[in-house]
């Protein structure tokens, strides 16, 4: 890929490590850290940011992003040169003042760790400072301060580690704040500070706490700091501050010793080391273990673990190796150094929002810890990419959480298959939920072929909601079993192909004036939040289309494999209206009517009676449904707007009004509305063409050079969807540039054959990520792009996932179909820039899988077809001038557990 003039970061190495000159000159990027012990940091190049392992459970002072730039209560450690306070972090009031005339800062980051090298010109004292938390099982960050004497004359240092403990729920920063603190009780450890508060308050009520906060501490050969100041009101002293602390300024402070104790007091790490003579030369390490501990952990065990420079070089070394080897399952080879490192960093972030949901990094300062059920389904097509995991089993527990009427559990616990009973007193269905499931269990049936999967059984979800969401089941009380029940009192039990037709039959009838889906609370924009009532989501009518038809494949898929027949509550009989009863589909009374007696029927208990029904009926039933939804939207939705331009309608609003196609204001049009159309292959050849040409007109953006999610709707009459369109035009589900639908619009045109146009979306994602000056973000990709180009929300999104998915799936071809291998690549020329030869390694099938495409003539799809095809050296036979091959599940069954796979691609 050319990127013109590579800005900002650069790689090191080829395993992603980059680095970053004065880093503290970017305001709002900062670097997560976590292990799968539950520990989450995020770092700013001035130690800012905190470290949690979950919303009720901070150590560091919780941080937003508008927090980063004050770095009073960040990770610090003092070096007094001379009597003078010196930070490592530059967070003295001197060197803030002063930042970049006499300090030379770099940064280097790497899977999973954070380097800073801070010199200080003027002393020639240069700090280190290492971040990582360790991939162990300990809930622990560990920093590591090396200080250096570059410069010519020995320096006498006072070292003192100053890290703020805050020791308490997210919720206590503004609720609560001082009297939470007189909770605590504070100790002085041989090695470091500790708090344990008496209680918590807060969401949960008033409880006994187990719970330890601390910083401990040792020298490089592990002794102990020599006393502590482990109040905040004595560290800053009277009138000062975190960044000009009295405990820093004085001499000879106060000190206090192990097992002094304070009760009610705001508490600092103020870990004082003995006075050290660093001659020209020499270094000294200090080591900080950041932690929160459980009832009974052993301390001195962390201290002999990671206490000397030894120990703790080899947890870093661990922390490398394993992350590096996570990663490695997946690892694109465009011999373009910038992208392919670029790649890899998209690859960690569906990890880290599998381990951080939406919450714990500075942006995501609405999330909780809660995930959601359309984000857990997308992160786990990620992991069938990208893991090696046991997939099936998350598959399955998930479905737990569907409820009869089609909707799902909110409340994702943090157990595969845990869903809770929502509190909220005002419940809220998403549309689109219903359709993510699939994705990811075609995806898992594609690699795999384990039609057994849609044959296993799970229960239901049942809380107090049904119809819904719209009626409360007084039958059910909190804190009731969550598993549907019948009127016998056994659990109700459905295969996964029942929960996939309970999503998708309760969908397809529960249709609003327009004949259209209904929007409920929402579809995939999770701003559409006020149109439940006459709102419909076009879009996801479409997604719920394709669905259908994949659904009635699978089935025909299943009669292929010889099972016939299958089981079915027999409440879902009606639902399946082609097989006894048909509904007329162009009837929206027909089809409300049909709904609501499905959903009085399974608001309670269920009869518990069983059904045997064909599949090939349940398929054609399917089928049905798929074709008139498919011509309904087609014939109803469209909007020619001129000769070869137009696009679909996506929605309509609280007020039952069209929302895209001309207006007074200008042209609207969303991305989402054409997006589904196209995936789910709605939308003729001559429609995407218009398509393509109205999203270059209206959405594209010359300047930043990618597509908007919507055009300005304006002030005046706007759409009445939801809150997202009193967002600023620009910014997040209001007309940003979404990663996600972004990717997603490249994966609808690569589906429909437009590979040229899908690469241009998915290069520009990258270009854009990649614009250090513009986007001031950290490899990877970020949920939007705001309209200055900054990236926002970086690492926790889910177009990590699907531009993962898309460049493997579509751009390389690399498909599952039913557990055979079908490589059907739709390369570009572009993509073949630094080289003609391109790779992606890959697993398939339990081995590790390297593809070649070689394209001597850097032709683009369309223009080449399959040539030669080796198998770990071994000649395949192809027919000529295919556009792909094929490998049975026999064959690949049969390969070694590395394959290399060389495709060459030749003029058609
Ligand atoms: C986020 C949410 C996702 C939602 C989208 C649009 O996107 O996580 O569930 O559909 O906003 O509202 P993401 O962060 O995954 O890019």
């Amino acid at each position: 890929m050319n990127t013109a003039h590579p800005s900002g970061w650069h790689f090191i190495d080829s395993q992603g490590t980059f680095e970053l000159q004065n880093p503290q000159q970017n305001s709002y990027v900062y670097f997560p850290l976590l292990n799968q012990a539950g520990m989450m940091s995020s770092i700013t190049p001035r130690l800012n940011g905190d470290a949690k392992l979950g919303q009720n459970a901070f150590l560091l002072l919780p941080v937003s992003a508008e927090d980063l730039h004050n770095t009073r209560s960040a990770r610090n450690f003092w070096a007094r040169i001379k009597g003078q306070p010196w930070s490592v972090s530059g967070n003295s009031a001197t060197q803030i003042s002063n930042t970049g005339l006499d300090e030379q800062v770099t940064l280097q980051a790497g899977f999973l760790w954070h380097k800073i090298d801070r010199h200080d010109a003027p002393s020639g004292l240069r700090a280190t400072v290492i971040n990582f938390v360790p991939a162990d099982d300990q809930s622990v960050e560990l920093m590591q301060v090396t200080l250096s004497n570059q410069g010519e004359e020995t320096l006498t240092l006072d070292p003192i580690a100053a890290i703020p403990i805050f020791a308490r729920s997210a919720d206590n920063l503004r609720d609560h704040r001082h009297v939470s603190s007189l909770l605590h009780r504070t100790t002085c450890h041989p090695y470091g500070v500790l708090v344990k508060p008496t209680m918590t308050f807060d969401e949960r009520g008033h409880q006994e706490n187990q719970t330890t906060y601390g910083v401990l501490g040792c020298d490089g050969d592990g002794h102990p700091p020599q006393g502590f100041t482990p109040l905040v009101e004595d560290f800053i002293g009277e009138g000062g501050s975190l960044d000009w602390p009295a405990a820093v300024l004085t001499d000879q402070p106060v000190l206090q010793q192990p097992d002094s104790t304070f009760e009610g007091y705001e508490t600092i790490a103020g870990l004082h080391f003995p006075r050290i003579n660093l001659a020209p030369g020499q270094s000294q390490h200090y080591i900080l273990i950041l932690g929160i501990f459980q009832p009974g952990q052993n301390l001195e065990a962390l201290i002999e673990q990671y206490g000397s420079e030894q120990n703790i070089s080899k947890a870093l070394a661990e922390t490398q190796a394993f992350w590096q080897e996570k990663l490695g399952t997946l690892r694109f080879d465009h011999q373009d150094e910038r992208y392919d490192g670029w790649l890899q960093w998209v690859t960690l972030q569906p990890v880290l929002r599998r381990l951080m949901g939406n919450s714990f990094l500075p942006y995501h300062d609405y999330g909780r810890g809660g995930r959601g059920w359309r984000d857990l389904w997308q992160d786990l097509l990620a992991l069938l990419i990208t893991e090696q995991t046991d997939v099936e089993s998350l598959l399955l527990g998930n479905y737990a959480g569907v409820r009869m009427d089609g909707s799902n559990a909110t409340i994702v616990g943090l157990q595969p298959g845990e869903f809770k009973a929502d509190r909220n007193s005002i419940p809220r269905v998403w549309m689109d939920h219903g359709t993510w499931p699939l994705v990811t269990t075609k995806r898992y049936l594609d690699l795999t072929g384990n039609l057994d999967l849609l044959l296993a059984e799970q229960t239901y979800f049942r809380d107090h909601l049904s119809h819904r969401g719209q009626r409360v089941n007084h039958q059910w009380s909190q804190g009731g079993d969550t598993a549907l029940r019948a009127v016998s009192g056994e659990v109700v039990k459905g295969t996964i192909l029942e929960h996939l037709l309970v999503q998708h039959l309760t969908a397809f009838f529960n249709v609003g004036e327009h004949n259209i889906i209904r929007l409920e609370g929402g579809d995939w924009n999770d701003g559409l939040d006020m149109a439940a009532e006459r709102g419909e989501s076009v879009a996801f009518s479409a997604m719920y289309a394709g669905n259908l038809s994949i659904l009635s494949d699978l089935c025909m898929a299943l009669v292929g494999a010889g099972v016939d027949e299958m089981q079915f509550n027999d409440a879902l009989y009606p639902l399946l209206d082609q097989l006894s009863n048909p509904v007329d589909y162009d009837s929206v009374d027909a089809k409300q009517n049909r709904l609501a007696a499905y959903l009085d029927d399974v608001r309670g208990a269920l009869s518990g009676k069983k059904i045997r029904l064909s599949l090939e009926a349940v398929s054609h039933d399917l089928t049905q449904k798929a074709n008139w939804l498919t011509a309904h939207i087609k014939e109803q939705e469209w909007i020619e707007a001129e000769p070869g331009l137009g696009w679909f309608n996506g929605y309509y609003d609280a007020e039952g009004r069209r929302v895209d196609g001309k207006h007074s204001q200008g042209a609207r049009m969303s991305m989402t509305g054409q997006v589904f159309p196209l995936m789910a292959g709605i939308a003729s050849e001559e429609q995407t063409q218009a398509i393509i040409q109205a999203a270059n007109r209206y959405l594209y953006d010359q300047d930043l050079k990618s597509y908007r999610l919507n055009t300005n709707f304006g002030t005046a009459d706007l759409p009445k969807l939801g809150r997202a369109f009193g967002f600023a035009y620009g910014h997040k589900e209001n007309g940003a540039f979404f990663s996600h639908m972004t990717v997603m619009f490249a994966y609808a045109l690569y589906r429909q054959g437009h590979a040229q146009e899908a690469y241009h979306i998915l290069g520009g994602l990258y270009q854009l990520s990649q614009d250090f000056d513009q986007s001031r973000i950290y490899p990877g990709i970020p949920e939007y792009f705001n309209p200055r180009g900054r990236g926002m929300y970086p690492y926790l999104t889910g177009s990590a996932a699907w531009y993962l998915f898309t460049l493997l799936t579509e751009s390389f071809g690399v498909q599952g179909n039913l557990g055979s291998l079908c490589l059907a690549p739709k390369l570009v020329k572009d993509q073949f820039v630094q080289s003609d030869h391109i790779s992606v390694k890959t697993v398939f099938a339990h081995r590790d899988v390297v593809i070649t495409y070689n394209n001597p003539s850097r032709l683009s799809f369309g223009a080449y077809c399959i040539g030669d095809v080796t198998v770990n050296d071994t000649e395949i036979p192809v027919p000529p001038g295919i556009d792909s091959v094929h490998f049975t599940r026999e064959e690949i069954e049969a390969w070694p557990e590395h394959v290399v796979i060389k495709v060459g691609l030749s003029p058609l």
